[in-house]
């Protein structure tokens, strides 16, 4: 599925008359989730139904009728996943029904009430190979062939596979690096630890941009204005190491703490990471007009709550 741009779109025009979008929003405690809430605060065409994992499982398909059904929701947002990397390669049974059967359900249930699902995936569907950096100098296209070398990243590319199935109008829209002022993210963890120490050993040779949350719900938005369908990339434009961007966090809040890069050989991990994570956000940039921003000015505009 390539992007496409639908102009008529339907839910722009309920805009313009007047009534909301309403959109259900599960995973809503999560770090993204949390974004679309903060940004939902200052809008008045939109409402959020929104829906923690307590107030909602997304593997229990059996619910959606009763919780979702008298909503008449236009959109489905599912900022829902299993993200823990690591833990995943020893539960790739809870990985996949989360990631893959439970998205199932929900764009399901999506085409049977005929409402648009926008579902988060990864850039971690990509191996990144050093083939594709060389192939794909500006990161990967929309169109790449996913190729994850993680559990998680299988699980995600099956989640997508399972969308394609069964709807033609959802937007699958990948991000990498995520990072907000809600929830856990790399950010905070390298503010966490530059209070705690003098010195932190970052991995220096895997290569990508962080996308911001605040600004993949705008862009996000721009897309469902659009009536965009298909996979787009999101994010902010530059490219750097993870030991640049702990380099750039500590330089942006003041931290006298020294970042000492080291290779992912002396980093292990259960699961594999890509060394090239670039995804290239010019399909979005083309279609809206828009340019993503630079990766460090969204991380001097964030302010994380800790
Ligand atoms: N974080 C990244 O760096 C990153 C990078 C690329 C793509 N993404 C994708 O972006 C999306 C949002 O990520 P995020 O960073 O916001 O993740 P997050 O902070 O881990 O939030 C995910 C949320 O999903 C909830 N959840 C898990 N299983 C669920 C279930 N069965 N039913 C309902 N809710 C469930 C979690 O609840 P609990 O906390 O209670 O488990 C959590 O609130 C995900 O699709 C992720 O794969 C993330």
């Amino acid at each position: 599925m390539n992007p496409i741009v639908q102009p008529t779109n339907s839910l722009l025009h309920q805009q313009e008359k007047g009534p909301e979008m309403k959109a259900i929003l599960t995973g809503a405690g999560g770090q993204l989730g949390q974004q679309w809430l903060e940004w939902a605060k200052g809008q008045s065409g939109v409402k959020l139904f929104p829906f923690t994992r307590d107030e909602l499982d997304i593997t229990n398909a059996a619910e959606f009728d009763k919780k979702l059904g008298t909503l008449k929701a236009d959109l489905w947002i599912n900022c829902a996943g299993y993200t823990q990397v690591d833990r995943a390669e020893d539960e790739p049974v809870q990985a996949f029904r989360i990631n893959a059967e439970a998205v199932a359900g929900i764009a399901s249930w999506c085409h049977e009430n005929q409402i648009k699902l926008i579902h988060y995936s990864t850039d971690y569907v990509f191996s990144g190979s050093d083939e594709d950096r060389i192939r794909y100098p500006e990161g990967y296209p929309e169109y790449a062939e996913t190729a994850p070398i993680g559990t998680y990243g299988m699980s995600k590319a099956e989640g997508e596979k399972q969308i394609q199935k069964r709807l033609e109008n959802a937007l699958i829209l990948r991000v990498s690096w995520l990072c907000g002022a809600f929830g856990n993210n790399f950010v905070k963890t390298m503010l966490r630890l530059s209070a705690e120490r003098t010195e932190i050993r970052v991995v220096a040779d895997q290569v990508g941009a962080p996308a911001f949350c605040d600004d993949v719900v705008v862009q996000s938005m721009d897309l469902v204005r659009l009536d965009a369908r298909g996979i787009f990339h999101l994010g902010s434009r530059g490219l750097c190491s993870w030991f640049e961007f702990a380099k750039e966090i500590l330089n942006t809040w003041e931290r006298s703490c020294t970042i000492i890069p080291i290779p992912s050989s002396e980093f292990p991990t259960k699961a594999l990471r890509p060394t090239f994570s670039k995804l290239d956000i010019r399909a979005y940039e083309s279609l809206t007009g828009k340019s993503c921003p630079q990766w460090k000015n969204s991380l001097a505009n964030l302010k994380p709550k800790l």
